[in-house]
């Protein structure tokens, strides 16, 4: 078992916050919640330190990592030409669930950005983090603090699972308020792109900020990225180590699901299913484990869920699972990403037979 303390996730000790803050000062990672997800934070300007994150979560190093800042100086410190335009959208959207990616200044060690021209930063809305960068004085370099394409950590618990002795100390601040990681905008772009879905979707970026980000396939989780403009976006992600079959939201998914199901359960799998409490009479009817993860009619509950639920696929007996999808509406399209690429790319349209 890691060290691990305790903290209030909304009112921290700064006691407990000092004692943290001096293992990432001599070079120590350290695993924090974010209002998102677990973070796994390193001073950014430790190139050794931030390398260490790469090897306790087996994650290849052209993988660049999220800086973590807690006002708008440090902004200022860590990327260059920024347009008074971005500035007034990043006062809106900030502290919260947003990342956006910019030109660093060449301050910034390779490590964090995978040599790339850019760095992605980020203002978490999570008094634990806020008050560790800030005692800190310097940006926190931090991707989330899973092993490398497992589903990303919504509690402490997930944390240990995962990575256990290899890191220094795991704040504890209980579950995190979102469950999925934030919206990362690459806003050096015209149109400016959308590298990954999060909690502020693209309707609200239009209707608030008034800025339309161009959705590639990748981002819906489909497809393949191209290297340079999302490096993190081609690796397998998210995956329980049993296979998942996601089904695509469809008018009549239910029966889809049930038909699909029996067809499985006739072939002599040993299913589960993965989906919302509207469907979760087929655990009954099918005599199959039904993992919920709330409610339809709240993405933001299924989105708290999705990762916990994820893990929670390879606790059951199942050999194969089916996860019910859901449309992509608000959260939706995160939500939808975080499950197709779980799904490795087993994606089926409601109706089509299992091949
Ligand atoms: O909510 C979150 O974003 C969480 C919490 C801990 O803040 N962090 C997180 O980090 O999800 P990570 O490393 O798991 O995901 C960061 C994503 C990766 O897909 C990475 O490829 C992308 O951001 N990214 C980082 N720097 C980039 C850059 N310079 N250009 C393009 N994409 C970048
Ligand atoms: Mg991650």
């Amino acid at each position: 078992m890691p060290k691990t303390i305790r903290v209030d996730p909304l009112a921290p000790d700064p006691e407990k916050i000092a004692e943290a803050v001096e293992v990432l000062s001599k070079g120590g990672i350290v695993a924090f919640p974010t209002e998102t997800v677990y973070g796994l934070g390193a001073d950014a300007y430790n190139p050794r330190a931030i390398r260490r994150i790469f090897e306790v979560k087996g994650r290849p190093m052209d993988n660049p990592v999220i800086l973590h800042i807690s006002s708008f100086n440090m902004l200022f410190e860590v990327v260059e030409d920024v347009s008074s335009d971005i500035i007034d959208i990043l006062r809106v959207l900030w502290p919260g669930p947003f990342t956006v990616v910019l030109k660093k200044r060449p301050s910034i060690p390779d490590e964090a950005t995978a040599k790339l021209p850019l760095v992605a930063v980020r203002m978490p809305a999570h008094p634990v983090a806020l008050a560790l960068i800030e005692k800190l004085g310097r940006p926190i370099a931090a991707p989330s603090a899973n092993r490398s394409g497992r589903p990303s950590p919504t509690t402490a618990e997930h944390v240990i699972e995962d990575l256990g002795d290899s890191v220094d100390l795991v704040i504890d601040g209980g579950e995190t308020f979102l469950g999925v990681e934030s919206t990362v905008v690459d806003l050096t772009r015209k149109p400016p792109i959308l590298l990954r879905p999060g909690p502020v979707d693209p309707e609200y970026l239009e209707r608030v900020v008034g800025i339309k980000v161009s959705i590639p396939d990748f981002a819906r989780g489909l497809g393949e990225a191209e290297k340079a403009l999302a490096p993190g976006m081609r690796y397998r992600h998210y995956a329980p180590d049993k296979k998942l079959i996601l089904i695509e939201d469809a008018p009549g998914i239910a029966r889809c699901v049930e038909d699909l199901a029996k067809d499985l359960i006739g072939k002599g799998y040993k299913l589960c299913i993965v989906g919302y409490d509207e469907l979760s009479y087929l655990g009954d009817l099918l005599g199959v484990e039904y993992i919920s993860m709330g409610s339809k009619g709240n993405k933001f509950e299924i989105a708290k869920n999705l990762f916990k639920a994820l893990r929670s696929v390879d606790k059951t007996n199942a050999d194969l699972c089916i996860a019910v999808g859901i449309d992509e509406k608000g959260i939706g399209l995160a939500i939808m990403n975080r499950l197709r690429k779980a799904s490795g790319g087993n994606i089926i349209k409601c109706g089509d037979p299992y091949p």
